[in-house]
């Protein structure tokens, strides 16, 4: 199996569980290749599952007005936020537009966020507008989940096994 990892990440939670995501999978045996949005391929040909994963911003996905926010908010010492490479973007969002002009070869595509650890009627959840935005390009999935950061912007405990525990469920919608 040839899985594609992509994500965005400002303060790097996505990033880790990403990481995370293509470790678990090399570990099932599947050629994996992890790319940030900025560096992903727009053809997705060859590639038996894509797995997505984007900070949940304004409800949605990431857009250039919420990165310009994401760094003020690492400009503040108080917060104590390492703002990633790349993090003022391309992101996800403008990875899926370059999709938008190219044939899918409908893959196995599995969706992740990262919100806050809120109710999620008051957090949104980027997962969501990925899904409606892979439905534009003919991709349906039901493969998608949220993981949490606390208020601090960190990762809540678990999370990473989660996700890990998440892929194995994957591993049979792209077959080895
Ligand atoms: C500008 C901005 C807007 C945000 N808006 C939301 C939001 O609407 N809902 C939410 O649950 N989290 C929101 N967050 C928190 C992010 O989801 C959180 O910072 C992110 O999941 C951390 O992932 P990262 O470290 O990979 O960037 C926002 C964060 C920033 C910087």
């Amino acid at each position: 199996m040839n899985a594609l990892v992509v994500y965005e990440s400002m303060f790097g939670n996505t990033r880790q569980l990403a990481e995370a995501v293509a470790d678990a999978l090399r570990s099932s045996g599947a050629a994996t290749t992890l790319a940030p949005a900025a560096a992903a391929p727009a053809d997705l040909t060859g590639f038996d599952l894509i797995v997505v994963g984007a900070p949940t911003h304004a409800h949605s996905l990431p857009r250039a007005s919420t990165r310009i926010e994401a760094t003020k908010w690492a400009s503040d010492p108080a917060k104590a936020l390492h703002l990633e490479p790349g993090a003022a973007g391309p992101g996800i969002r403008e990875w899926l537009d370059r999709l938008i002009a190219l044939p899918l070869p409908h893959p196995a595509v599995a969706l992740f966020s990262t919100r806050a650890d809120i109710p999620r009627i008051f957090s949104g959840d980027a997962a969501s507008a990925m899904k409606k935005r892979l439905r534009v390009l003919g991709s349906e999935t039901d493969a998608h989940a949220e993981f949490l950061v606390d208020l601090h912007n960190r990762l809540t405990h678990g999370e990473e096994q989660r996700i890990r525990d998440w892929v194995t469920h994957l591993i049979p919608v792209g077959g080895r």
